[in-house]
Order: structure tokens, then C-alpha cells, then sequence
């Protein structure tokens, strides 16, 4: 059903805008070289560019996908941004997650609509749009910023790009494991320096069954917060992955993988919350040789689930007949 032509500026929640271009909106002009900037449309102004400029009032009531030429005769295509341009070129205090990352996000921790979800850190707030996005305007996202400064962005962000406050998110500042008020969470996304700092909050919130998910940028942080889901006791055996993604170049016979990839992002942990008083299963694979170089009898730890001293890494998740080299 199409929309009635705009006069006035999309209402504020949780709805991603469609239809006619409207005053108030995000608009993406991208030039024919591929160069792209970013406008908010308000009535009576004008784009400028050193290729001419394009009144707003010529954008406004035109449907998305609409090519406008400027004064100097530079041809213009109008879309708005997608999330995943919006969290690229957004203000930032802390790093973002990436798109590849934050849709991984989604599918390991198995976000849903309507899901009560807790994050932290928001940081810029872009795993928040994501988050937001995919619990819907019946879910929950309730984020946590310890950083003042940072949480103002996050919110500027977030109620940017969804034209207003999102009915279903929640912003506190704070330490998540000072502050968490929640309980019978769904999810728990984390993207902070040290994750494993509150695991024991995390626990308390999830429900049985629910996820916890670790962004960590480096392999000592994976190895640690791993090692700590491990020796928590409240988690069943964690899981540990990687996304990499290779844009390619397509054009005619020149048919290859673009020179440029982004090497290294993140890695991901998920762990689903056990029942109270369960004890985890016993690893039925025996660690590797050296795996956790500080017990003796490392094999038999090793299968009782036990925290090794240290943070050794997880090498001894081989599965029979895997050649991985051992140290
Ligand atoms: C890498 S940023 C998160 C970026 C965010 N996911 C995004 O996509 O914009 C990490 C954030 O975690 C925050 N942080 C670190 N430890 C925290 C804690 N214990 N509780 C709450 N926030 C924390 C930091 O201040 C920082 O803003």
C-alpha cells in the first residue's frame, strides 16, 4: 500500500522510514565516481556541492532511487542510508562493531523479535542499532554505557538513525557488573574490554537456555573469557569463531577479489546459560599435549571441565584426526 505524499516529518519510533522522501529524513547522494554524502532534508535548503547545487524541496516527496542532476549538470542517485552505511559513517567515541560482525552477532546469539536482550558496552551505539533492529519494537535491548561521554553518542546515534527515542531500548550508564538491574534476559551481548569481568552478573540475568555472545578484538581475550566460561560452572561449553569476508570486483572479464579486505575485526564466543545446580557435562575430547601447561595431568582436568591456572589457549579442542600443530 503506498504511503500518503509527505508533509511533515516521519513520526518517531521504532520503524525504519520508507516511502517518499519526507523533511527530517537521511538522504545518501551518491555521485557518479561513487563518492557519497549524507544530508538530512529540510524544506527551503539547498545541497552544495562544487558540481552545483540541488534543492531539498526537489528531494522531498520523490521516491527513493530518484536521480537528481545539480546545476552544474553532476548527476546525483538519492537513497537513504542503510544501517549498514549509517554505523560506518556515523559519529564515533569508541570503535564500532562492523556489519560482517554485528549480522553474526545476530545469527550466534540468535537475537529475535520481541527477545529482552542486555549489551555492553554500547560504545557508539552501533551493535545497538543492530540489536534494536532485530528485537523489534515488542522486544527489549537494554544497553550499558560505563563511559558518560560515550553513552551521549550512542543515544545521538541510535534516536538518529531511528528518527526518534526506540521504544524498546533502555540506556544506563554504568558498569554492567555494578549496574545490571535485569533479570530472565534472553541474550547477553558483550563487546567490552574484559567480558569476563562480569560473568557472574550475566549468569544471574540469563535465563536457562539463554545466550551470552563475547565480541573480543585479540586472541588472549578469547582465550580468557573461553577459560572463564568454562570454570564459571553456569555455562555449557563455549563456542569460539571467526568471520572473514572478501568483497570482489566484478566487471566485465576482470572477474576477481578486490586488492583491499578488512584483515581482522573480532572474534566471537557464545555460551547458552545452563539450568541452577547443573553441573557442566564432562569434555569428552581430551586437551592436547600442553593445552594448559600448568596441571599435571592436564587430560584428566581437562575433562572435568576444570579452569586451568593461567590463560593458556584452548588448543586442545582438536577433534580426532585433526593435524593442527602442537607445542
Ligand atoms: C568497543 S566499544 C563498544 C562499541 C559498540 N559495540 C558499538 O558498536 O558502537 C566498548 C565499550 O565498552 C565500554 N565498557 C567497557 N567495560 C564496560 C563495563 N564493564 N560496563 C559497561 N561498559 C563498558 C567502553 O566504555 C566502550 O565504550
Amino acid at each position: 500500500m503506498s504511503e500518503p505524499r509527505p508533509n511533515g516529518p516521519a513520526p518517531a519510533t521504532g520503524r525504519v522510514p520508507h516511502g517518499p522522501f519526507r523533511p527530517g529524513d537521511q538522504v545518501q547522494l551518491t555521485d557518479p565516481k561513487g563518492r557519497v554524502n549524507t544530508i538530512t532534508l529540510q524544506p527551503g535548503k539547498q545541497y552544495h556541492s562544487h558540481k552545483g547545487s540541488v534543492p531539498h524541496d526537489d528531494i522531498i516527496g520523490s521516491p527513493e532511487g530518484t536521480v537528481y542532476r545539480t546545476t552544474g549538470g553532476t548527476e546525483y542517485l538519492a537513497f537513504r542510508p542503510l544501517l549498514t552505511d549509517f554505523t560506518l559513517r556515523m559519529p564515533r567515541g569508541a570503535a564500532v562493531v562492523y556489519p560482517k560482525d554485528a549480522a553474526q552477532i545476530i545469527a550466534m546469539a540468535d537475537i529475535f523479535p520481541g527477545a529482552r536482550v542486555i549489551e555492553a558496552g554500547a560504545g557508539s551505539g552501533a551493535l545497538s542499532c543492530f540489536l534494536l533492529r532485530a528485537v523489534g519494537e515488542h522486544g527489549l535491548l537494554s544497553s550499558y554505557e560505563r563511559r558518560p561521554d560515550f553513552a551521549d553518542i550512542a543515544r545521538a546515534n541510535v534516536e538518529k538513525f531511528f528518527g526518534g527515542p526506540h521504544p524498546a531500548w533502555r540506556l544506563t550508564v554504568g558498569s554492567l557488573e555494578h549496574a545490571l538491574a535485569e533479570t530472565e534476559a534472553d541474550r547477553v551481548v558483550l563487546d567490552m574490554l574484559a567480558p569476563w569481568e562480569p560473568l557472574d552478573a550475566v549468569a544471574k540475568a540469563l535465563i536457562p537456555g539463554g545466550i551470552v555472545c563475547a565480541y573480543i578484538a585479540t586472541t588472549t581475550q578469547m582465550s580468557r573469557i573461553v577459560e572463564d566460561l568454562r570454570g564459571h560452572g553456569g555455562f555449557a561449553e563455549p563456542h569460539a569463531s571467526e568471520t572473514m569476508l572478501r568483497t570482489w570486483h566484478v566487471d566485465g572479464l576482470a572477474v576477481r577479489p578486490d586488492h583491499r579486505m578488512i584483515g581482522h575485526t573480532g572474534f566471537l564466543v557464545t555460551a547458552r546459560r545452563l539450568a541452577d545446580g547443573v553441573t557442566p557435562p564432562a569434555r569428552r575430547r581430551r586437551p592436547a599435549k600442553g593445552a594448559h601447561p600448568r596441571s599435571n595431568g592436564a587430560a584428566a582436568q581437562g575433562a572435568a571441565g576444570a579452569r586451568p591456572e593461567g590463560g593458556a589457549a584452548a588448543a586442545g579442542d582438536a577433534a580426532p584426526g585433526d593435524t593442527a600443530p602442537q607445542d
